[in-house]
């Protein structure tokens, strides 16, 4: 029946998007098909099961959370600080299994809340918290928009299943810059955050919010379900749930130091914040013999990290000005090493955080990097002896114009258009090597040509001259030359980087790739209503708004037109790449490659027609390793996945 075959035909499409994270049809694409569902069901109401699709959402804002029991308690695990501690643990189990052969799971330890789901019949019935152990809170209306729990399965007896809900860090970072504009505090770090969305009274907020749950224990009428570890980890995945791949069994302690060595080089480049790695003895006949202690089980440990927080003085706080002409203060730190990293500058992004925050120059802070490589003074313990409160400047910092907070924003702004601050950082961007890629036009020629009155808006970059630049310090005739190849090349890069390079509030690199595909030219999107601009994917109102607002500028009307005038790349047609060499194949890049970076390879394989994800699945069709790769190398071994170095690849690209 066509009503059943839709929503399978969804439920293996978010399986393969939210789970798998290789999707094979656009977003665009699934939303039609959802909105068939809706239609069919919204006509046959009578056939609306709980695990569709469509249900995901449902009731409305409850008062408070029930308590109810779990299954078999959620304890904790024991820590390992060091690797002494940690041998410690090995030694105490292998002393216990008296010389008997056993083998550990490594896992990462992720970084958010724990999280039971029941599931019978082969319906998701109940998620609870951890709670105190005991008892959760029961929160299974919202665990329900959580797209990578399935709300059905395909095991019809009782089960359990538990895992860590998270948060990625790029929708953290999207959550804390949204909540910023809508004048609500930012979230400490991603975890905090993933804390506070999944227990939201309102389900419709928490579905908002993009959380993730990651699966590491099955369970069966409260004991684990199979007789290894791993092998219920990989019985998990074949239910549909996400287990990280990132795992891996160790025949000993120096496996599981190679894997926790592996895996904090790279804590900075995962999407998503660990603590640590957990340990666990694989087989559970010898985890049940070891036992538990009156708080940890015996057969698993938690190996944390190095915090990624210090304890620094903050010794100014001044104010920077932004390209949107946004004023944002700056915590100017006693230097100090956080997680490998020395830490000198954080920003507190407004006067608000600031006063949540109760910090004053002089006052000793906690600094964290969490959820970003970018650090955040998370809160004041100590107040200074001579503290020197925070005021906002009554006029820019930098041009002394008139400053605003609009209503309901918690940004002050400096509204002079052609404040010197705003102008630099508007050219920088327009400059910079993702955007118009101008050689040498970097920092200092920036300073330099806005300084000089010779660029006083970013079209002015095109009326420069050799002679102008070669006048300038530390420029001679030969780096003008280079600058000015630099300013001649950019006019044929295509329209989506000139969009970019724009600077329009809310439009990115890749808001204006749609937007390009969308319209066709610049022209095009100058004369777009919001109506007609809110039928591109991802552009809500929001950014409509913000693009109108934009166009109806006659400052930036006049821009455009000078642009124009100037040579760039204003229209665009859409790319049809099926033709390509790699079309239809899908590639996972891991390690360094000899002479690629990551992002050329990207952009070699995409212009072939190719597909690139960030892991490796069953629908990968290579894997292109270099140096130092990692997991996503040994998934496509276990996978049987072809493995290409780049030469291998260049070969197939031409
Ligand atoms: S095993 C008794 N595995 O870390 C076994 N925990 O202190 C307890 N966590 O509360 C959990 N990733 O919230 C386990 N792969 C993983 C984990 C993990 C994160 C969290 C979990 C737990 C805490 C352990």
């Amino acid at each position: 029946m066509e009503i059943e075959q839709l929503r399978a035909e969804l439920r293996r499409h978010e399986h393969l998007y939210y789970v798998l994270d290789s999707p094979e049809i656009s977003d665009a694409d699934y939303d039609k098909l959802l909105r068939e569902l809706q239609k069919l069901e919204s006509a046959h109401p009578e056939l609306i099961t709980p695990d569709s699709p469509t249900q995901r959402v449902g009731g409305a804002p409850r008062e408070g959370f029930i308590k109810l029991p779990h299954s078999s308690p959620m304890l904790s695990l024991d820590n390992a600080l060091n690797e002494g501690e940690l041998l410690d643990f090995d030694r105490r189990v292998r002393e216990l299994l008296a010389g008997e052969p056993f083998q550990y799971v490594a896992e990462l330890k992720l970084d958010g809340l724990s999280m039971a789901a029941r599931y019978a019949d082969g319906q998701l019935q109940l998620a609870l918290t951890r709670g105190d152990g005991a008892t959760g809170e029961d929160v299974t209306p919202n665990a329900r928009t959580i797209r990578s729990l399935p709300l059905r399965v395909s095991e019809s007896t009782p089960f359990e299943v538990r895992g860590e809900v998270i948060i990625s860090n790029l929708a953290f970072q999207r959550l804390n810059d949204e909540r910023e504009q809508e004048g609500l505090p930012r979230y400490a770090n991603p975890r905090n955050s993933a804390a506070g969305s999944l227990r939201m009274l309102d389900p419709q907020v928490t579905a908002a919010r993009k959380l993730d749950f990651y699966a590491y224990f099955y369970l069966v009428n409260g004991v684990p379900g199979q007789p290894h570890h791993s092998l219920a980890l990989n019985h998990l995945a074949a239910l549909g749930f996400k287990v990280n791949s990132a795992r891996r069994v160790c025949a000993n302690v120096d496996e599981l130091l190679a894997f926790i060595r592996e895996f904090e080089a790279q804590r900075d480049t995962l999407p998503y914040e660990i603590d640590g790695v957990v340990a666990k003895v694989d087989s559970i006949d010898q985890q049940n013999r070891l036992g538990w202690t009156a708080k940890f089980p015996r057969w698993a440990i938690a190996f944390k990290y190095a915090a990624r927080q210090a304890e620094t003085v903050v010794e100014k706080i001044d104010v920077q000005v932004g390209r949107t002409g946004a004023l944002t203060p700056v915590a100017h730190l006693r230097p100090v090493e956080v997680s490998g990293v020395t830490v000198s500058r954080s920003t507190l992004h407004n006067e608000d955080e600031i006063a949540r925050l109760g910090l004053a120059e002089g006052d000793t802070v906690v600094v964290e990097r969490s959820g970003d490589v970018i650090p955040k003074v998370i809160r004041v313990v100590a107040h200074g002896t001579d503290r020197r409160l925070f005021t906002m400047p009554a006029a820019c910092p930098v041009c002394q114009g008139h400053v605003v907070r609009p209503e309901g924003e918690v940004i002050w702004r400096c509204i002079n258009v052609n404040c010197p601050a705003r102008l630099k950082n508007s050219v920088r961007h327009f400059a910079s090597r993702a955007v118009m890629d101008i050689t040498g036009l970097g920092r200092e020629l920036v300073d330099q040509v806005v300084d000089k009155g010779l660029v006083r808006g970013i079209a002015d970059i095109y009326q420069l001259t050799a002679d102008q630049l070669a006048a300038l310090e530390r420029m001679g005739a030969k780096s003008a030359e280079r600058v000015m190849a630099g300013i001649e090349k950019s006019k044929t890069l295509p329209l989506p980087r000139v969009i970019n390079g724009l600077g329009i509030p809310f439009v990115g690199e890749r808001t204006a790739q749609v937007l390009a595909d969308h319209f066709g030219s610049l022209a095009a999107i100058r004369l777009a209503d919001e109506p007609a601009l809110q039928q591109v994917e991802d552009v809500g109102p929001k950014v409509s708004q913000s693009i109108r607002a934009f166009f109806d500028d006659e400052h930036n009307q006049a821009l455009v037109d000078r642009l124009n005038d100037a040579g760039l790349t204003l229209t665009h047609q859409k790319v049809d790449r099926s033709g390509g060499p790699l079309a239809g194949l899908t590639f996972v890049l891991t390690g360094t490659l000899p002479t690629l970076s990551r992002d050329e390879a990207k952009a070699l394989i995409e212009a072939a027609g190719g597909k690139v994800s960030g892991s490796v699945s069953k629908k990968t069709s290579y894997v292109v390793a270099g140096e130092e790769a990692g997991s996503k190398l040994d998934k496509a071994r276990e996978l049987n996945i072809p493995i290409l170095d780049e030469a291998a690849l260049q070969a197939k690209l031409e």
